[in-house]
């Protein structure tokens, strides 16, 4: 909708009853967390301050061990120093002291993932350290490493004698799996067979950060938490669903030659989009265990059925962002950057308009959009529903209609970040002596309503993994249905030929194809730069 006229914060809504203070959720085991690929971007900048917030929110026992493996030669004392300085240098921690239990408890162990000896070496630490600060075999392995390596550390695990069983009683060994578990269905099924030929289902933790944000946990709580909005989450009442993710980053850093092999559709439509969709999709689970609420996902994924490759010529665009020279300012474009292919048909920008064709949801279009370098920093959820069935303002309001001649939209919107918080669009009289409507937004913001720092999306996963509950995890039967479809678009990109891609302005609102996808609708896109 483009700029309708906003009241703003109409309704200021406050958390009521006690405010929670201490945390509630806890690890009560001791336990071993080895950290794969701990000299990594991943483990410096997002595990090790999960860890060391965890420990400070008493989220932690008493006793437990971090063993950080990497390549790199160096003892425990110039890791703990690399990560202290890492973490005050890069992520803003000040006051950190080596004499912090995290960091007492933080050691490390020089190794490769594919070398039998190096497996050994950390059997032996691994055992030295139990013994010593009189830990239980609990064991979390974190797989932050390249996904080639994935099968083979597992695999290795196993052979090292570090894997128990998933039936024994006494202790536990799992494993967290990074992004990006595979590039299409069949090496992602072809993973899953790897590791569940090694380890059990329940062993496997494959991580989507999206779902360790405290909104995309809401959407569950907003829908079914609530009485009010869910009987409306249906074709009856909903028009149309946006789900967009508007990145102002680019290609930064030495990220193009990674993301040339990967590219929007697999970097964030297959996982983290998916996800947002699946829960503002799904039926209630039966109850708020990992199997119920992952059954639900998977029905809502079943009920894609995957494109033609006509369908994804009317269905999906891509394109890449242009080369940026305005006001002195000059950026590289896509094909530009560093690490890019200059002939690259891989997309930073991808829309799609998806029918999840079962009962709840035929007929509703889900248009997802993602890319880089738009307008904003922007992620949310947005349900229009569908309009009065009379306008009976219309005259009424005759000149002063809002929007030409349009209507008064409802639009509810879950905003995952930034500004996370929720907000309610309707028509409302202003005082005055003319019966006319205008749009107003009811807004709720999580920073008004709650004086409490969130979480993390890393702390609450790991915290869960060490907890044994998989709810925020995604099974291999959703990561294979997600690509089922993913493949599909792949397929049918690479079949279209095309050589070169549709460029798009910098920091706009994305390619201006991508409102093909409405047209002969009344639908728009919601405008990025008034989100
Ligand atoms: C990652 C993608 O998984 O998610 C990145 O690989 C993307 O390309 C990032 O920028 C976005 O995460 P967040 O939490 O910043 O929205």
């Amino acid at each position: 909708m483009d700029n309708p006229e906003r009241v703003r914060g109409m309704t200021q809504i406050v958390a009521r009853g006690p405010s929670p203070g201490a945390p509630t959720v806890r690890v009560h085991d001791p336990f071993t967390i080895v950290i794969f690929g701990a000299s990594g971007d991943l483990s410096k900048r997002k595990l090790i301050p999960a860890l060391y917030n965890l420990h400070n929110a008493g989220c932690l026992p008493e006793r437990y061990a971090v063993i950080g493996l990497s390549r790199t030669p160096m003892g425990d004392e110039a890791y703990r120093d690399y990560s202290i300085e890492f973490m005050r240098e890069e992520c803003g921690y000040k006051n950190l002291d080596a004499s912090h239990p995290l960091f007492q408890a933080l050691h490390y162990c020089p190794g490769n993932n594919d070398d039998a000896d190096s497996f050994q070496r950390l059997r032996a630490r691994i055992e030295e350290l139990e013994k010593r600060k009189h830990l239980p075999p609990n064991r979390l392995y974190y797989l932050s490493v390249a996904p080639k390596f994935f099968s083979i550390v597992v695999e290795q695990l196993k052979a090292a004698g570090l894997i128990h069983d998933p039936r024994a009683e006494t202790a536990w060994s799992r494993v967290i799996v990074e992004k990006p578990f595979g590039r299409d269905l069949k090496s992602a099924c072809a993973l899953n067979a790897a590791i569940t030929s090694v380890l059990a289902e329940s062993q496997i933790y494959r991580i989507d950060h999206y779902l360790g944000k405290e909104t995309v946990q809401n959407i569950l709580g907003f829908r079914f938490g609530n009485a009010i909005f869910e009987p409306l989450f249906n074709n009856k009442y909903v028009d149309n669903v946006q789900i967009t993710v508007a990145e102002t980053l680019g290609m930064e850093g030495k990220r193009g030659a990674y993301y040339d092999t990967a590219g929007a559709m697999r970097d964030m439509v297959q996982n983290h989009m998916f996800q947002i969709m699946c829960l503002t999709a799904m039926e209630a689970p039966a109850a708020l265990d990992s199997a119920s609420i992952r059954d639900e996902k998977v029905k809502v994924l079943r009920a894609l059925e995957p494109f033609t490759h006509d369908q994804v010529r009317q269905n999906t665009v891509r394109a890449q962002y242009a080369p940026l020279k305005k006001d002195g300012r000059h950026e590289p474009g896509y094909l530009q950057a560093e690490g890019v292919d200059p002939r690259s048909t891989t997309e930073s920008y991808v829309a799609l308009r998806l029918s999840i064709d079962n009962w709840r949801w035929a007929g509703v279009p889900f248009y997802l959009r993602h890319g880089k370098r738009l307008a904003k920093r922007v992620t949310e959820m947005a349900v229009q529903f569908r309009h009065p069935p009379m306008h009976l303002f219309k005259q009424a309001t005759g000149d002063h209609c809002l929007i030409d001649d349009r209507p008064i939209v409802n639009q509810l919107v879950l905003r995952i970040q930034p500004d996370e918080g929720i907000s309610l669009r309707f028509g409302c009289k202003p005082p005055g002596m003319q019966m006319k409507l205008q749009q107003v937004d009811m807004d709720f913001l999580y920073k008004d309503a709650f004086n409490l720092r969130s979480p993390e999306a890393y702390e609450r996963l790991i915290l869960d993994a060490l907890r044994g509950d998989a709810s925020l995890f995604t099974r291999s039967d959703e990561v294979e249905y997600a690509w089922r479809f993913v493949t599909a678009v792949l397929d049918g990109w690479q079949a279209s030929g095309e050589k070169s891609l549709p460029q798009y302005a910098q920091f706009g609102e994305g390619p201006p194809q991508a409102r093909n996808l409405m047209e002969g609708t009344h639908r728009r896109w919601r405008s990025i730069e008034d989100m």
